[in-house]
């Protein structure tokens, strides 16, 4: 048996359990894998009655930071609480006091990432947040190391599996956003509040975790643009299905040449697309490299043992490192200062559904409104009879959003538009 590494948990939760059985049942590799053995010595909780059932040693189990801090035999510090405070200052702390981090913690990496990734390294440490991302699927290192001579230039991920069960679940089964998000409710895939997720606001975080460190340019939540997936019906799944695609919500970085675009929205992609086939609650990252082309990252965005594996596969590199006295840089190399361009400035085709008076010329209204605002119709779908009126479904060539945004403004009063009902922008 070579070194012995103390390893202290934060968080005992979903994660922090699989971290816990991990870390038990690798026990017997650990000399072969690492030359040392990891040993759990303390878990901080905020309820230590509701864990004597799940550890082995309770007296492992702590409510105190400070004993964590102060206990210089502990060397890494793998935090699984979660949120904004006080997961930030454990980690300074901790940092500070010259212990090694490992988090999973999206909200705090998309924020704050680059302060701590300094932070640490001042303080000669590393700081690891492969689980912060996707899950289970390994996306940091290979960004950060096997694709690390390729310059890339786009990211599209479909990294929330609450929402993509419910488009799934949406597309398979014809049935609403509100059904589809209560069977997720009810199968423990949405939280009480899904906000977060049916919003896009999770998959923003992770996509501007991985936009930093691809393209080499800070890339934080607030520079993400969101759109989530509660304006989507049944009726724009079936249109999109009868023209071959899928609706995905998917979060996509581009670095453009003139600007990074960084966005998260309901998108229209193609059923021969890779990213097509991701069903339910699994996750893909698509890379594309001047180098390498385009890989396509597959699996687990979620749950106890796929993001435990994450958690642990940074624990492991740590304890290589600590053994073997080498320092793994964890810094995320930030070197370019690239703008990031507004919604507005990108350029996509689009989607339209509209019901509209039904009477003869309509359409070239529609189509002369679209012309004096620069935007040219590909394809006029389907006219079918709402009540009274007819429904329109209108894919637009490759059109800068500010264009399309106009059009929409003058369609909106326009006396034989009704309204408009969905905008989807397509792949
Ligand atoms: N769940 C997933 O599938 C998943 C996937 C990827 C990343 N993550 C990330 O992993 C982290 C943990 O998620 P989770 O799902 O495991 O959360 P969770 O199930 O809610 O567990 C949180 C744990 O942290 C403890 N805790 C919370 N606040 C604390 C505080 N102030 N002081 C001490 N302990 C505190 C809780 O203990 P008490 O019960 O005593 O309050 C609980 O044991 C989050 O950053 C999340 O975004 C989760």
């Amino acid at each position: 048996m070579g070194k012995r590494i103390n390893v202290a948990l934060l968080g005992l939760g979903t994660v922090g359990s699989g971290v816990y059985k991990v870390m038990k049942n690798q026990l017997p590799e650990m000399p072969h894998k690492l030359n040392a053995e990891l040993v759990i010595t303390k878990i901080l909780v905020r309820h230590p009655e509701r864990y004597q059932e799940s550890v082995e040693d309770p007296s492992v189990l702590t409510t105190d930071f400070q004993e964590i801090l102060e206990d210089p035999s502990i060397s890494i510090v793998v935090e699984v609480i979660g949120g904004i405070e006080p997961a930030c200052t454990y980690i300074m702390q901790a940092l500070k006091a010259g212990k090694n981090v490992v988090t999973a913690n999206k909200d705090l990496m998309a924020v704050k990432g680059g302060e701590l990734l300094e932070l640490a390294d001042e303080n000669g440490r590393e700081l690891r947040f492969e689980a912060s991302v996707a899950g289970g699927i390994p996306i940091i290192s290979p960004l950060k190391d096997s694709l690390a001579a390729n310059e890339i230039t786009e990211i599209i991920g479909i990294v929330n599996g609450t929402t993509n069960f419910i488009l799934s679940k949406m597309t398979d089964e014809g049935v609403d956003y509100k059904p589809a998000l209560a069977e997720a409710t009810d199968l423990g895939y949405a939280e009480a509040d899904p906000t977060a997720d049916v919003e896009g606001y999770d998959a923003g975080r992770k996509l501007a975790i991985m936009a930093s460190i691809a393209f080499h340019s800070r890339v934080t939540f607030d520079d993400v643009y969101t759109e989530g997936i509660t304006g989507i019906t049944a009726k724009d799944i079936a249109y999109a299905k009868t023209l071959g695609w899928v609706i995905k919500l998917l979060a996509v970085a581009r670095n453009t040449g003139d600007g990074i675009e960084a966005r998260v929205h309901p998108m229209l992609i193609p059923q021969q697309h890779p990213l097509s086939t991701v069903a339910g609650s699994y996750n893909a990252v698509f890379v594309h490299g001047d180098a390498v082309g385009d890989v396509m990252f597959y699996g687990r965005g979620a749950g106890e043992m796929p993001t435990a594996s994450a958690v642990m596969g940074d624990v492991f590199s740590v304890a290589r490192h600590t053994v073997y006295e080498t320092k793994g840089s964890t810094k995320d190399n930030v070197y370019r200062k690239i703008p990031i361009k507004t919604i507005d400035e990108i350029r996509s085709r689009y989607f339209l559904r509209m019901e509209v008076e039904d009477k003869p010329g309509v359409l070239a209204t529609i189509a002369s409104i679209f012309g004096n605002n620069s935007v040219s119709i590909e394809q006029v779908i389907q006219k079918s009879k709402v009540g009274d009126d007819a429904e329109l479904v209108i894919i637009t060539s490759k059109v800068r959003e500010r264009h399309i945004k106009d059009a929409l403004l003058i369609l909106g009063s326009a006396s034989v538009v009704r309204r408009v009902a969905t905008m989807i922008r397509v792949y």
